[in-house]
């Protein structure tokens, strides 16, 4: 992760508009007028439960020298009222006084940062003739932008920003009439209506910044005649949604273009070899599009004609996230002057040279992660640079610990996560920097022993997945809030981990997992209210789930399975509401499944107890759960009917449900909320008949009933699981002719009806000319193909009695040493990649939506066997969902 600089835009906004000039006290002979202090008191009025900034605003003292106050020093008329707020807290709340028009000779009206509860603008703002500078951003002002605004003429800075989208515009006709402009800053209202946009910016020759950013506009006009505002210096039109290419006329603005942001703006196309005419540009973002080809041999070297040698202005320049491609070494001379170059999560390729980087002696940022690179520097290379940022991730550094490092004393985040680096950890890299906030060396095969890290007080995530340490837990300041240590050998008692949640710690994710811890796990929880996510999952940890695991009151993720936990799962863990997921798989615990789960946990969607001892009936409540859609009960000795729920979170597509994939959020120990819909209850001792309820569940992608007593037909509206991928009802009792509506299940890759009393012939065509006999062995009366019984004419009707209720059922005892284990992994990972990338290609399924992309890049890395699967099984609904949309080559 790249931390971002954008000191760049606080100088110049500071500098280009003087506000610091506003900024001084201005005290004089010259007193206040009684009318304006009146109207000043009237404004104060306005607002609710004054403390801040007016406890200065007494009648002793001249109006001119109260807080937020500023006269003219001459005539004492009041010509500036700040009264933004300086944090949250101190927020003033109210309404805009007509009075403001009795300060006739207001300049300077700043508003902004405070709660104006949802009120329009007041149109009378227009009648405060004076005003050059406006300021009523962030202040909670609705509804339409009053056209009224266009008559102040001697406006210079306007920022309506941070409003959000209920500030909207219909037409920017209004902004001709200001014909001072120098600042506009519109971020974040709404101007979907305005197809006018650039036309009225075309109005204001004056024009320096302009801030278009998260507008939802949706036009960029691509031909634009005779721009106008040829001062703008600084152009941020970021997080819109134009869909094009880069138009010619942003190159028309020329030599005054300091800043533009276009990132996040869905641009597609190249970039165009014309950003050599914007000579002064010192930052430019086109970060997150879809902009494809080589970067351009002439960006970054924006000399004048005929001038040779001239050095560029360009300083940072922010690429990542796009389709761009080519050799990035080939580039890499024009880019020598920057301080911040990141080209991360794009298709570049080539091996990097020490020579190619020699005289790179600004770059403070360094980011060329998940790209097709190698950095091939000798083990003695010292590099010009002092980095800030290091963002290496996925680039070929190893298979030696990189040396080069060794200079660089001076950084706060690093990540070389999956760098093909096999080797010891050397000593000095654990004491480089003092200032580390973020690293990340996670899927290398990195060993050796990891120090105390409790001196490194600014470290906020270390991220170690997937590397072979071997060392006790290590201890950690109390500011840490990612901890992922997953996929190691650290070893020890369980215990140790009471020193990483001291008093007062910051810790909101931590990942244990797959690691060789044992023991008890400790009572020590009451300083967890801060942790979100927790897993413990895969060590050898024992004992009773401790009670005050309920204290974690914030937990989303809870983890433990595959230990050795015992005893039944404590009932103060219905304190845990914000849970989301609760994987308790494979461990030793008993009791009944609490009702308390489906009560008090409203917010889950995945739950798994699969594998423990769980007895007693499925409890009914869990039917409250509208969120679920991952039940997993199967492996203990649940008995009577399933119950007949209707579970919400099942009918709806797992592809079309927006789940936060955000760092840290979808990171590996987080990995459960990646699973698609399934219900799995088999090898339990369940009775009755399936529940046609659970035929409605659209969503579903597995449903496992396998190895229960389950009598009586398999529900004839079974075809409504449109997006079934695997089905097994095998090693049941039920009976009758499969239903004619299975045909419908056109996604169907796994099928097991074996071992029942079904009857009739085998459904013929779609998915059915795909599955072998396995699928249906042990069902005497079944006949037709791929079964060698041939069906006789009153087979193939099936059994007449199959629509009666059925309470005499012999219920056939189930063999359990027949069971052959549900197939899910092995046979898509059997299929394996090819199946993938036959069908859509692995990079395009991945290419084609930005957060699966993510998801892959940030925590894979390498293959991680649960994504694996889980991208396997999905490949067929990826395919569906994007195959129309095939990334153009
Ligand atoms: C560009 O805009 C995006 C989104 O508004 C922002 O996150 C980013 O920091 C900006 N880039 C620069 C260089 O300021
Ligand atoms: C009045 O203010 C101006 C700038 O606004 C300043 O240059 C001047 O020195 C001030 N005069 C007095 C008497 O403070
Ligand atoms: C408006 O005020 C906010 C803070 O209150 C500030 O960050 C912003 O830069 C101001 N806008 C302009 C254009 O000066
Ligand atoms: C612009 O929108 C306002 C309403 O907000 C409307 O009154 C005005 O007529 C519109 N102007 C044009 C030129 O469409
Ligand atoms: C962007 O706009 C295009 C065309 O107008 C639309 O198809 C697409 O869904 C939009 N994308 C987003 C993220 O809004
Ligand atoms: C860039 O500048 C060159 C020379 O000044 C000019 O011929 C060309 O038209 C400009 N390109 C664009 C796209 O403005
Ligand atoms: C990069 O170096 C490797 C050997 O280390 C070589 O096999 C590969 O061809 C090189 N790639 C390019 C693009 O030069
Ligand atoms: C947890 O609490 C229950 C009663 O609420 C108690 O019986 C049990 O012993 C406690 N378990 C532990 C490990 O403290
Ligand atoms: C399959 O689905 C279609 C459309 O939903 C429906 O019309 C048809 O009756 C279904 N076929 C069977 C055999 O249920």
């Amino acid at each position: 992760m790249v931390i971002r600089g954008s000191k760049l835009i606080q100088i110049l906004v500071f500098y280009l508009t003087g506000l610091h000039c506003m900024e001084m006290a201005l005290t004089g002979a010259v007193a206040c007028m009684d009318s304006e202090q009146e109207a000043l008191l009237k404004i104060k009025e306005g607002f609710k439960d004054v403390s801040e900034p007016f406890s200065s605003w007494t009648a002793e003292e001249d109006c001119c020298n109260w807080r937020g106050v500023g006269c003219d020093n001459t005539t004492g008329h009041v010509t500036m009222l700040d009264l933004h707020s300086r944090d949250p807290s101190s927020k003033l709340i109210g309404k805009v006084s007509h009075s403001l028009l009795d300060l006739p000779y207001l300049s300077h009206l700043d508003l902004s940062h405070n709660d104006f509860q949802k009120i329009l603008i007041p149109d009378f703002i227009g009648s405060l003739k004076y005003i050059k500078y406006l300021n009523l951003s962030n202040a909670n002002f609705w509804g339409t932008i009053p056209g009224s605004l266009g008559s102040l003429s001697h406006l210079e800075s306007l920022d309506l920003s941070g409003n959000g989208f209920f500030l909207r515009a219909e037409n920017l006709s209004w902004v001709y009439g200001l014909s001072s402009l120098k600042v506009l800053d519109l971020g974040g209202v709404d101007l979907s209506n305005t197809e006018d946009w650039l036309d009225a910016i075309n109005m204001l020759p004056s024009l320096v910044e302009l801030g278009l950013f998260f507008c939802k506009l949706h036009k960029l006009p691509q031909n634009f005649n005779h721009v106008k505002f040829t001062s703008l210096k600084i152009l941020d039109l970021s997080l819109n949604n134009f869909s094009s290419t880069i138009p010619d006329w942003l190159f028309d603005i020329g030599h005054s273009l300091v800043y533009l942001n276009l990132s996040r703006c869905q641009l597609h196309g190249v970039i165009p070899d014309a950003f050599r005419n914007l000579t002064s540009l010192m930052s430019l973002d086109l970060s997150e599009n879809n902009l494809e080809g080589p970067i351009p041999l002439t960006l970054g070297l924006f000399q004048e004609q005929g001038e040779r040698n001239r050095s560029s202005s360009l300083r940072k320049l922010f690429l990542s996230s796009n389709g761009l491609n080519g050799s990035l070494a080939r580039s890499l001379a024009q880019f020598s002057q920057l301080a911040v170059l990141d080209v991360a999560m794009n298709n570049m390729e080539g091996n990097i040279t020490e020579a190619q980087l020699q005289k790179f002696s600004s770059l403070r940022v360094l980011d060329l992660s998940s790209n097709r690179l190698a950095l091939k520097v000798s083990s003695d290379w010292t590099p010009p640079f002092l980095l800030e940022t290091i963002g290496l991730r996925s680039c070929l550094l190893g298979p030696k610990f990189p040396q080069w490092l060794r200079s660089q004393k001076n950084f706060s985040a690093i990540d070389i996560s999956n760098a093909g680096i096999v080797d010891v950890v050397p000593d000095w890299f654990w004491n480089l920097s003092s200032k580390i906030m973020y690293m990340n060396m996670s899927f290398n095969e990195l060993k050796g022993h990891v120090p105390d890290f409790s001196s490194q007080h600014q470290l906020s995530e270390l991220d170690l997945t997937g590397n072979n340490f071997s060392s006790p837990l290590p201890r950690f300041s109390a500011n840490t809030r990612i901890l992922f240590l997953a996929k190691n050998s650290f070893f020890g008692h369980i215990s140790n981990l009471c020193g990483i949640l001291s008093i007062n710690n910051c810790l909101n994710y931590l990942d244990l997992s797959s690691n060789n811890l044992w023991g008890e796990i400790p009572d020590c929880w009451k300083y967890g209210q801060n942790l979100i996510v927790l897993n413990l999952a895969n060590n050898n940890l024992s004992g009773q789930i401790p009670n005050s695991t309920g204290q974690l009151i914030r937990l989303n993720t809870l983890r433990l399975e595959n230990n050795i936990l015992s005893g039944e799962v404590p009932s103060s863990l219905k304190a845990c509401t914000e849970l989301t997921a609760l994987h308790l798989a494979n461990n030793r615990l008993l009791g009944n499944v609490p009702t308390w789960i489906g009560e008090n946990l409203q917010k889950l969607e995945f739950l798994s107890l699969s594998s423990n001892s769980f007895s007693g009936n499925i409890p009914r409540q869990l039917c409250q759960l509208q969120n679920l859609n991952y039940l997993n009960l199967s492996s203990n000795s649940l008995s009577g009917a399933i119950p007949p729920c209707a579970f919400p979170g099942m009918m709806i597509d797992y592809f079309d449900t927006n789940r936060d994939m955000s760092y840290p959020y979808m990171a590996y120990s987080d990995s459960v909320k990646l699973t698609f819909n399934i219900l799995d209850l088999s090898s339990n001792d369940l009775s009755g008949r399936i529940p046609t309820e659970v035929m409605s569940f659209h969503g579903l992608i597995v449903l496992n009933l396998s190895g229960n007593h389950l009598v009586g037909p398999i529900p004839p509206n079974i075809g409504e699981m449109a997006n079934l991928e695997a089905l097994d009802l095998s090693r049941n009792s039920l009976s009758c002719t499969m239903p004619a509506s299975m045909i419908n299940l056109t996604f169907l890759a796994v099928f097991d009806v074996s071992f029942n009393h079904l009857s009739g012939e085998i459904l013929r065509g779609g998915q059915f000319a795909t599955f072998s006999d396995s699928s249906y062995i042990g069902n005497p009366q079944l006949c037709g193909s791929p079964l060698s019984k041939i069906c006789s004419s009153n087979e193939s009707l099936g059994d007449p009695h199959c629509n009666t209720e059925e309470g005499d059922e012999e219920k056939q005892g189930i063999q359990k040493e027949e069971q052959h284990g549900f197939k899910i992994p092995s046979f898509y990972l059997s299929m394996g990649l090819g199946f993938i990338v036959g069908y859509c290609g692995f990079w395009g399924s991945l290419v084609l939506n930005k957060s699966w992309r993510y998801a892959y890049f940030r925590f894979l890395g390498n293959m991680n066997d649960k994504i694996y699967v889980m991208v396997a099984v999905g490949a067929a609904k990826l395919k569906r969902k994007f195959q129309h949309q095939q990334a153009p080559k």
